[in-house]
Order: structure tokens, then C-alpha cells, then sequence
């Protein structure tokens, strides 16, 4: 399969953004915070026309950022996001309506004066998807498909339950008409019933519209049930990516090993209801990354090098990629 959407080294730094007084309380030997947060740093990433790449890591690990950045919601500090060999963003400004996004919160993300079928019709007309005269046909049509009554086109999101709210941002999204989606948590604001309803919604759209999508998730067991491919990040970096259940089965970056074994788990003959081996150490702030490999003050297999030298990502044809040295070392003795 050939690459549909293609990540070259992209990196996304959040300056301080400081004010005039700021800057000069600074000067003048204040604490002000004066560094830069490194939210994505030098990620590369391919993907397949029709595949779903699931996005996970802890909080704070840039895993929104990216996405915004496959969006062209975000200006990348240095690097490409290509679609379809073109690129998402011209001048510092989103230059295609091919990838749209779908976030967590969907009372947060629609107009709450705006009426449903205006939300969804409104991005359509405006690039010439869709005709001003046919707005409520075209609305229609794109309810139906995400198991919505085309009845309630006049109503306000507030009128809706939260999982018909998230199906009302999905229609609104496909109603651009994208080949890329990017869903940012897109059921965990949902009851857990909800959860699955919108999860099959979302694999049955991705099948039959063939999107590419990029599913970020907190939630393991969801992301191994919709993802083609897993990419692992932390701190600004994807240290692994393979196909899921490879993955899941065998995780080579000893941090894919700890982020699977810090989820709960129910253990019954121990009596114990819920076990939960948190990872060792805190996450390092992105404003001062560590040194050498970002993950070696929490590893438990860092030796020296790790802490000087940053392993280079290793990629197996077809299968593993993998940023460490211990697992560059391994495949050199097989
Ligand atoms: N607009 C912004 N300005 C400054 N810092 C930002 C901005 N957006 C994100 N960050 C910082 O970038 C880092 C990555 O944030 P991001 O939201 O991408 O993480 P995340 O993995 O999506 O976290 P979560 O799982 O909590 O949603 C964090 O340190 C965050 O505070
Ligand atoms: S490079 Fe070293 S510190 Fe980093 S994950 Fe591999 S073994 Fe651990
Ligand atoms: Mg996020």
C-alpha cells in the first residue's frame, strides 16, 4: 500500500508566549517561565489510504498536538504533513478540506445558537460541497448515515444526548466529504453503553467511506479494537509503531511494556478487585526533556549511553518500528 498520509520530521515547540510586563518582570530577575514546551519533536509517520493508525501515551504526551497537526489545525514548527502528496497547511494556513477532525467534548464543538442541520450544512456550502438550496437534503442525507432522524435537523444540540451529539459531530465532519478523519478521543465523554455504539458507527464509516484515520485514545481496549496499526508516544516522540496486535502481543519498547501493564486488571482469585502497576517515575516536564533517550530516567533498562545518546527509530519492513538502543541491540544478536 502506498503512503496516503505522510508525517516528515514534524515538530511542534510552544513558545512562552510571554506579555510586555512579563518580559520585563523577567528582566528584572522574577521567576517567569521563560522556556519552551517541546510538544511533538521530530515525528515521521505514514499512512495507508483506509488505514486506522491508533494514537495513545500519557497525558500531556503530545498526542493532540499531533493531531492538530494532521488536521492543518496547527502550524508545525518545522517539518511536512503531506496528503495525497500535497501539503495540509500553505503559508500557516489549513489548504484542504480532505482531513476533518472529530473531538472528545461534542457540546463544546457545536454552536449552541446554530440549529443541527445548519451545523452540519454550513462547512459544505460554504466550500462548495453543497448548494444553500439543497442545505436541508444535504443535511439529511449525512444524519441518516450516522443513525440520526433527519426530523431533528431543526434542533439545537442542546436538545440531543451525548451520544447523539458526537453522532451529529461525526455527520457534520463526513459532510466535507474527507479522506482523512482524525477522531481525539472521540467517546470518552460517553457512557460506557454509548462508548460502544459509537465505536461500531465509527469502524462501519471508516470501512465504507475508505477513510484514513488517525483514533487517539487513552483507552487501550479501544484503540486495539479499531486501529490497524498502534503508534506509541511519549514525551513528543512515537517510540513504537506496528501493526496492533503484534503489538499488543509483544511490545519491544520497554515503555509500550509498561504503558499495557499500568491498566487495570481484575483479579479474582486473589480477591483483589482491581490491580493497577502504575509506571515507575514521573513524566519528565516538556519544557526540559531529559537527555540522551527521553525515557531513560524511568527505564528499567537505561544503561550510560541511554542517558547521553537519543536512539534513531529502527524500523522492520512491514512490521516494528522501534526508538531504543536495547531493541537495536537485540535485533544485531538475532
Ligand atoms: N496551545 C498550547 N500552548 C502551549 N502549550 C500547549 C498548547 N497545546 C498543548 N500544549 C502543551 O503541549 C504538551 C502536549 O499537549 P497535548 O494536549 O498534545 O497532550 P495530550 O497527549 O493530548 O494530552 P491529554 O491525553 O491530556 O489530552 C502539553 O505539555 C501541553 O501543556
Ligand atoms: S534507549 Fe535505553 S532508556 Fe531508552 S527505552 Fe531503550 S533501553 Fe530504555
Ligand atoms: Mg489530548
Amino acid at each position: 500500500m502506498t503512503d496516503f498520509v505522510s508525517l516528515e520530521n514534524i515538530s511542534r515547540v510552544f513558545g512562552p508566549n510571554l506579555t510586555t510586563g512579563e518580559k520585563i518582570a523577567s528582566k528584572l530577575g522574577a521567576t517567569v517561565e521563560t522556556r519552551s514546551i517541546h510538544a511533538v519533536s521530530n515525528v515521521s509517520l505514514s499512512v495507508s489510504k483506509g488505514e486506522t493508525v491508533g494514537l495513545v501515551g500519557e497525558s500531556g504526551c503530545g498526542k493532540s498536538t499531533l493531531g492538530r497537526l494532521v488536521a492543518g489545525i496547527l502550524p508545525p514548527s518545522s517539518g511536512t504533513v503531506l496528503i495525497d502528496g500535497s501539503p495540509v497547511i500553505k503559508d500557516g494556513v489549513k489548504a484542504t478540506t480532505r482531513v476533518q477532525t472529530v473531538f472528545q467534548d461534542p457540546f463544546a464543538s457545536l454552536d449552541p445558537r446554530m440549529k443541527v442541520g445548519e451545523t452540519v450544512a454550513e462547512g459544505p456550502i460554504a466550500h462548495g460541497l453543497a448548494k444553500k438550496s439543497e442545505a436541508n437534503a444535504y443535511a439529511a442525507k449525512w444524519f441518516e448515515r450516522v443513525g440520526l432522524d433527519p426530523v431533528w435537523l431543526d434542533r439545537y444540540p442542546h436538545q440531543f444526548s451525548g451520544g447523539q451529539r458526537q453522532r451529529i459531530a461525526i455527520a457534520r465532519a463526513l459532510a466535507m466529504q474527507p479522506d482523512v478523519l482524525i477522531c481525539d478521543e472521540p467517546v470518552a465523554s460517553l457512557d460506557v453503553s454509548i462508548q460502544a455504539q459509537i465505536i461500531n458507527l465509527f469502524l462501519e464509516l471508516t470501512r465504507d467511506l475508505e477513510l484514513t484515520t488517525i483514533f487517539i485514545s487513552h483507552d487501550l481496549s479501544v484503540v486495539q479494537h479499531v486501529s490497524d496499526r498502534i503508534a506509541i508516544m511519549y514525551l513528543g516522540q512515537i517510540v513504537e509503531l506496528g501493526p496492533v496486535d503484534e503489538v499488543f502481543e509483544n511490545p519491544a519498547h520497554p515503555y509500550t511494556a509498561a504503558l499495557f501493564g499500568s491498566v487495570p486488571k481484575l483479579v479474582l482469585d486473589d480477591h483483589e478487585l482491581v490491580r493497577f502497576d502504575t509506571i515507575e517515575g514521573e513524566v519528565p516536564s516538556p519544557l526540559s526533556p531529559p537527555s540522551g533517550c527521553f525515557y531513560h530516567p524511568r527505564c528499567p533498562l537505561a544503561d550510560e549511553h541511554c542517558a547521553i545518546t537519543g536512539p534513531e527509530m529502527t524500523t522492520i519492513p512491514n512490521s516494528r518500528s522501534v526508538t531504543c538502543h536495547n531493541y537495536q541491540r537485540q535485533l544485531k544478536q538475532k
